[in-house]
């Protein structure tokens, strides 16, 4: 009787609903062992009950950035750590700038930053593979072989910006012509990066793109569904949640796999080894297992998501800023000097090495992505070891707490960034100052650079990719593509100005622009 089906029905909707409230008790109301005298952002300094940071805690779904403006000026700006709720991922410890130092000089065996993303990735559900976000090959593979080739691809992506800018932008001199411009430049995004993944064959594919960008957009929104769930639910939830991205992870599996046949059929000896992600996966591969086409077309799916997406919204962001702003002209008169000197003198070849000289690209790239830098946390770290951590003031913090710096508050802070709200395109090319016209002990100085600071170096002022040993590794890679789409339309377009820069909209700690939003773009005369 005990074992009848009524009865073992009304015992799992018993243990479901136990461990719902348990959970949502844990991320809601409880202070996960954050000691009290740490104030929580979006609550009453000295008011802090259950009732209060469960307010806090609905409030981070759409509001994190008041919770962190307020937050960073009452205590950050103080020296104080304070807590900011997540919704999705749980409460974080944000630490003052100030302890940049000792956060960095953590052990990853004491506090882990692979583990924040693999949380709010919800990786183990998402990425398709458990190995593929936490071994060592992904980061091989981007630092020895995407990183060190860059200077073979540069004129292949410009040639595949050309063809992606003519079919989306379109090439009429006389008349304007609206784009939507998400949904373009991931198109634009998708096509230049795939050329290097998986060469020209498949970056044409009409189908190919699609599965890719189609997969990559819902990554994010996925893992957050994902996270609402208790743990011991995940599993079971999850492949439901993830069911249509696994059929565009298989759509994309479709054509990677006769490539790896290719590379990897005993007639490839005796030809040129291809120059594509596969093979530098098949090169860097420690096991058999990790030659097989399932780890290998799994890998691909996953670094594409990290590759493609964020640079799509990055360079989303730029549009809109080039198009809010009055200046522009100028900016993109500015960059149109800058290119033709360094390619004039690199005999007008598109070489890596005349496009780390073009510093007016980087700046404004670096000045749209501190002030829509699509993840707000800057560097955020769990602690792994089970006995916890002590802040440098005492302050003892248990097992599984997150701790870290947001790089949003100080991205905006008129003491580091005078006129922190406005687009300043040439902010990074010239001395920075102070908030009282000098440049002295800047923090952001020239970071030994004297005509500008690279898009890829970072900072405890820039933490557009991060800072320290786990800053993006694909920066270099992202830097790259996203100068040449600059350049590319400052050569060849025109923007029309919009009144207003639409304002990004946040979930949670991330913001991405607004994805219908339209602006208008015409072909400059001659370049047609
Ligand atoms: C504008 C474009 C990009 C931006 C803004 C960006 C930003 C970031 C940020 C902020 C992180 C740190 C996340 C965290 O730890 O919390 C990160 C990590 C990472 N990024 Fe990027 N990224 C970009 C492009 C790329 C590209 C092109 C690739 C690959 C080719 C890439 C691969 C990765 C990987 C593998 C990590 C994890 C590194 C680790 O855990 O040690 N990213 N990226």
């Amino acid at each position: 009787m005990f074992l009848s089906p009524e009865f073992l029905a009304v015992a799992f909707c018993f243990l479901l609903i136990v461990s719902f409230v348990h959970w949502a008790f844990l991320r809601f109301c409880s202070r996960q062992g954050i000691p009290d005298t740490i104030p929580w952002a979006g609550v009453q300094y000295g008011g802090c009950t259950w009732l209060s940071r469960a307010r806090a805690t609905m409030q981070s779904l759409s509001g994190s950035r008041t919770l962190l403006d307020d937050a960073y000026e009452k205590y950050s700006k103080k020296g104080i750590p304070f807590v900011l709720p997540n919704i999705f991922t749980g409460p974080e410890l944000i630490l003052p700038q100030s302890e940049m130092g000792w956060l960095l000089q953590q052990p990853d065996e004491v506090l882990d930053q692979n583990e924040v993303n693999r949380d709010f990735l919800q990786a183990d559900h998402t990425m398709l593979h458990p190995k593929v976000i936490f071994d060592s090959v992904h980061g091989d593979v981007i630092k020895n072989e995407l990183h060190r080739r860059l200077g073979e691809f540069t004129e292949a992506v410009n040639e595949e910006l050309d063809f992606a800018f003519r079919k989306t932008f379109g090439v009429d001199t006389k008349e304007w012509k609206e784009i939507a411009v998400y949904d373009v430049m991931s198109e634009i995004i998708t096509r230049i990066s795939n050329r290097v993944l998986v060469g020209p064959e498949l970056c044409r594919d009409e189908d190919y793109l699609y599965n890719s960008s189609r997969f990559n957009r819902w990554v994010v929104l996925l893992a957050a569904v994902i996270s609402l769930f208790p743990q011991s639910l995940k599993r079971i939830i999850s492949p439901i949640v993830t069911y249509c991205n696994y059929q565009l992870y298989l759509n994309m599996a479709k054509f990677i796999i006769p490539i790896w046949k290719r590379q990897t059929s005993s007639f490839s000896d005796a030809r040129p080894k291809e120059n594509n992600y596969v093979q530098w996966c098949l090169d860097h591969a420690k096991t058999e297992d990790e030659r097989g086409s399932d780890m290998i077309t799994k890998r691909l799916a996953a670094l594409s998501f990290a590759a493609i997406q964020s640079s799509v919204i990055t360079s989303a962001n730029l549009l809109f800023d080039l198009a809010a702003s009055p200046l522009t002209p100028m900016y993109l008169q500015t960059v149109r000097n800058d290119v033709s000197t360094h390619l004039e003198a690199a005999h007008g070849r598109w070489t890596k090495g005349a496009l780390s000289r073009m510093l007016t690209l980087d700046s404004i790239l670096r000045e749209s992505m501190r002030l829509w830098g699509f993840v707000s946390r800057g560097v955020l770290k769990t602690v792994v070891v089970k006995a916890g951590i002590y802040l440098p003031d005492g302050t003892h913090l248990p097992y599984r707490t997150k701790i870290g710096i947001h790089a949003y508050p100080i991205h905006h802070d008129a003491d580091i960034y005078p006129h922190p709200t406005e687009f300043d395109g040439l902010r990074f090319c010239k001395p920075p100052t102070n908030k009282d016209g000098t440049s002295e002990n800047h923090p952001e100085n020239m970071l030994g650079k004297e005509n500008g600071i690279p898009l890829v170096t970072t900072s405890a002022s820039f933490m557009g990719f991060s800072h320290g040993k786990h800053a993006c590794p694909g920066r270099y890679f992202a830097s790259q593509q996203l100068k040449l789409v600059l350049a590319y339309i400052a050569l060849n377009y025109d923007i029309k100005p919009i009144e207003r820069r639409p304002d990004n909209n946040w979930f949670v700690g991330s913001q991405g622009p607004p994805l219908g939003d339209k602006i208008s773009i015409r072909r400059r005369e001659g370049t047609a």
